[in-house]
């Protein structure tokens, strides 16, 4: 299989991205693959869901700012097997003002993957909620693209400005990146709007909708404050059986 490197982005705050990055990145790495987790967000919600074997020293903003920095010095093991970490922090905010005419501003994080030696089954890029330089950087960076979208009356607001993102980078920069697929997040199965709003979804996104979406659980919205995944925190919830059943889909399409 050849390595993945999977953006997980909406400019659309609170959607599900981050929990989403966490909680495949668990799932791949208890199957056995090579993971890393690339926390490309200031907020470091990311970061913060896990817990790494040695303190933070540098992060993501170091690591695109200093030429001197390599991947090594960044990178984190977590504490989920298969699982290491990119961490982030808040200076990161300070990349776009940092970054001003610089010419290969876009590229950084792809330079930097590029010139890592390091090997990852799977990449998985957490972003921001914005659609600017950070997000840029990961789309460049990404093989493939991974959308949630929270199942809401408003879920397709802002789409058109994502998809017009995302055929800017493939015109230029990116030309091979693809929708690996979209994810509806918490999603209520048992109302006839969360039924409308997923078939509003499947009209503008086809065969990229996932089988599998993922349901409101207060168990998911727990575990990040025990550093946890998922999978250790309530193995048995529906959010763990969903996430899993979602990382079963990413390996079916990835090969
Ligand atoms: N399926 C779910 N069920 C219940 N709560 C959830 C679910 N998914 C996410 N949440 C909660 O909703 C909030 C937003 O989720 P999350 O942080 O994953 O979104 P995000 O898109 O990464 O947000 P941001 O745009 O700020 O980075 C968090 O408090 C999270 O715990
Ligand atoms: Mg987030």
């Amino acid at each position: 299989m050849p390595a993945l490197r999977i953006a997980i982005t909406n400019q659309k705050g609170g959607v599900g991205k981050t929990t989403t990055a966490i909680n495949l990145a668990a799932a791949l790495g208890l199957r056995g693959k090579r993971v890393l987790i690339a926390d490309l967000d200031p907020q470091a919600n990311s970061t913060i869901s896990f817990q790494t074997d040695a303190e933070i020293e540098h992060s993501i903003y170091d690591l695109l700012t200093n030429p001197q920095l390599s991947f090594e010095d960044v990178i984190r093991k977590t504490n989920i097997e298969n699982v290491d970490i990119l961490p982030s922090r808040i200076n990161l905010a300070k990349l776009e003002s940092q970054l001003i005419g610089e010419l290969d501003a876009p590229f950084r994080l792809k330079d930097r993957f590029e010139r890592s030696s390091l090997m990852y089954d799977f990449t998985i890029i957490d972003t921001p909620p914005t659609l600017g330089l950070i997000t840029v950087n990961a789309l460049v960076a990404a093989t493939h693209l991974l959308i949630p979208i929270q199942s809401s009356y408003f879920a397709l607001e802002g789409t058109d400005d994502l998809l017009d993102t995302i055929e800017r980078i493939k015109a230029r920069p990116n030309p091979d990146l693809e929708v690996l697929g979209v994810v509806i997040t918490l999603h209520d199965r048992r109302t006839t709007l969360s039924r409308d709003i997923y078939d509003q979804i499947c009209q503008v996104f086809g065969d990229k909708v996932f089988e599998t979406t993922i349901s409101k659980s207060v168990r998911l919205e727990e575990s990040p404050a025990y550093r946890e995944s998922i999978f250790n925190f309530a193995p048995q919830s529906s959010g763990a059986i969903e996430y899993s059943n979602l990382c079963d889909e990413v390996i079916r399409r990835a090969s």
